[in-house]
C-alpha cells in the first residue's frame, strides 16, 4: 500500500523564553506559562511522568478509549478527517484508527521535529492512512491545509490538555475548535475529573520525583538558554490541589532570599516566594458539559472508568 505523508509548516513562533521570563518575573505574583516546560528534556520528563503509578490519567484514558473504540466509531461514523491539536507523540489516536477509518489524520504540534517523527511512525504502522502533519501553535489557530480531504471533521484532544487553560480560555479554545470543525463536526476530548484531594496531590508529587524534575527543568532552561544567574538548587517543587478554584497548581518555591539578574534588571525573590508555573483544572462531568455547551458544543456520549478518575466526552456542534 502507498504511504502518504504531507508536511505543512505554519512556522509557529514561540515567544522567546527570555521575554517570557522577564515578563513573568516582573509581575507581583510571579508566573511563567507551562508551554516553556517542553524543551527536549522537558518532553522526555513528561513522558516519564506518564509512566508513574501515581499519575493515573494516561493509563485510565487509554483504557476508556480502547474499551469503547467501537462505540466511538459507531457514533462518529467512518471517513472523518481526524485532527489532533498538540498531538505530540500521537500514541492515543492509534487506539482508534482502525475502527474510525479516517479519510485522513492531521496531527498538529508546535514542535516540528517531534511532529515529523511521530507522523512518520503513524504512516509506518497505518500505511493506508493519509497523514497531513501540521506544524503550528494550536493555541493561536487551527489551520486546515487545502490538500486535506473535505470530509466531516473529528477533533481529538486527549490527555486533559484543556486543563492548562483557565475555564474562560478553555471556552474560547472550544469555540475555536467548533468553528474549525463545522459543519457536521465532532470533538472527542479527555478531561480529568474532580476527586479526593489525596489522589490529586499524589499524582503531581510522584514518589520518584519525576514531576519535581519536570517543574525544576524550567529553571535549567532559564540557566542554560538565557543569561540569568539562576541556580535550580535554590528552588523546590510544590504542587497542590486548590479546592476553591478546582485546579492543581504547580509552583517553584524560592528556598532563600535571592536576586536574579537578567537583561540589566534585578528580580528579587523572598524566601518562600513562588513562581507559579502551571494550573491543571479538573471538571466534574456536569461542569465540563456546561462549559462545552457555552461554547456551542453538545454532548453525544461520555465514558468514565469505574472510579470516575477520568472522563472522555464525544461532543457535536
Ligand atoms: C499535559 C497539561 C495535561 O496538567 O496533568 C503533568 C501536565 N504537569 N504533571 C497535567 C502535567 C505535571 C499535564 N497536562
Amino acid at each position: 500500500m502507498s504511504k502518504t505523508i504531507t508536511f505543512h509548516d505554519y512556522q509557529p513562533q514561540i515567544e522567546s523564553l527570555k521575554n517570557a521570563v522577564i515578563a513573568g518575573l516582573s509581575k507581583t505574583a510571579k508566573s511563567i506559562p507551562p508551554k516553556y516546560f517542553y524543551d527536549e528534556r522537558g518532553s522526555k520528563l513528561f513522558s516519564e511522568i506518564c509512566e508513574q503509578p501515581e499519575y493515573y490519567p494516561p493509563m485510565i484514558e487509554r483504557t476508556i478509549l480502547s474499551n469503547n473504540s467501537d462505540e466511538i466509531a459507531y457514533l462518529t461514523g467512518t471517513d472523518r478527517l481526524v485532527l489532533e491539536p498538540g498531538a505530540g507523540s500521537a500514541t492515543k489516536i492509534r487506539l482508534l484508527l482502525e475502527p474510525l477509518q479516517p479519510s485522513a489524520y492531521l496531527p498538529m504540534d508546535i514542535s516540528c521535529e517531534y511532529l515529523r517523527y511521530s507522523a512518520a511512525e503513524i504512516v509506518d504502522d497505518f500505511p493506508w492512512l493519509p497523514v497531513h502533519a501540521v506544524c503550528v501553535d494550536f493555541t493561536h489557530s487551527i489551520p486546515l491545509p487545502e490538500a486535506a480531504p473535505d470530509s466531516h471533521k473529528l477533533a481529538f484532544f486527549p490527555g486533559s490538555s484543556i486543563g492548562n487553560f483557565t475555564p474562560h480560555d478553555a471556552r474560547a479554545f472550544l469555540d475555536m475548535v467548533r468553528k474549525t470543525i463545522n459543519p457536521g463536526g465532532m470533538l472527542l476530548i479527555g478531561v480529568d475529573t474532580k476527586k479526593p484531594t489525596g489522589i490529586l496531590n499524589a499524582a503531581y508529587n510522584d514518589a520518584a520525583g519525576i514531576t519535581a524534575a519536570f517543574n525544576l527543568n524550567l529553571l535549567h532552561r532559564i540557566r542554560d538558554e538565557t543569561e540569568a544567574d539562576c541556580n535550580p538548587e535554590n528552588f523546590e517543587h510544590q504542587a497542590f490541589y486548590n479546592q476553591q478554584l478546582g485546579r492543581i497548581e504547580m509552583h517553584l518555591i524560592s528556598r532563600c532570599r535571592q536576586t536574579l539578574h537578567l537583561n540589566g534588571d534585578e528580580f528579587l525573590l523572598d524566601e518562600g516566594e513562588s513562581i507559579h508555573t502551571e494550573n491543571s483544572y479538573k471538571y466534574s462531568p456536569e461542569e465540563f458539559i456546561a462549559l462545552a455547551n457555552k461554547a456551542g458544543l453538545h454532548l453525544v456520549q461520555h465514558w468514565l472508568d469505574e472510579e470516575a478518575l477520568f472522563a472522555v466526552y464525544l461532543l457535536k456542534s
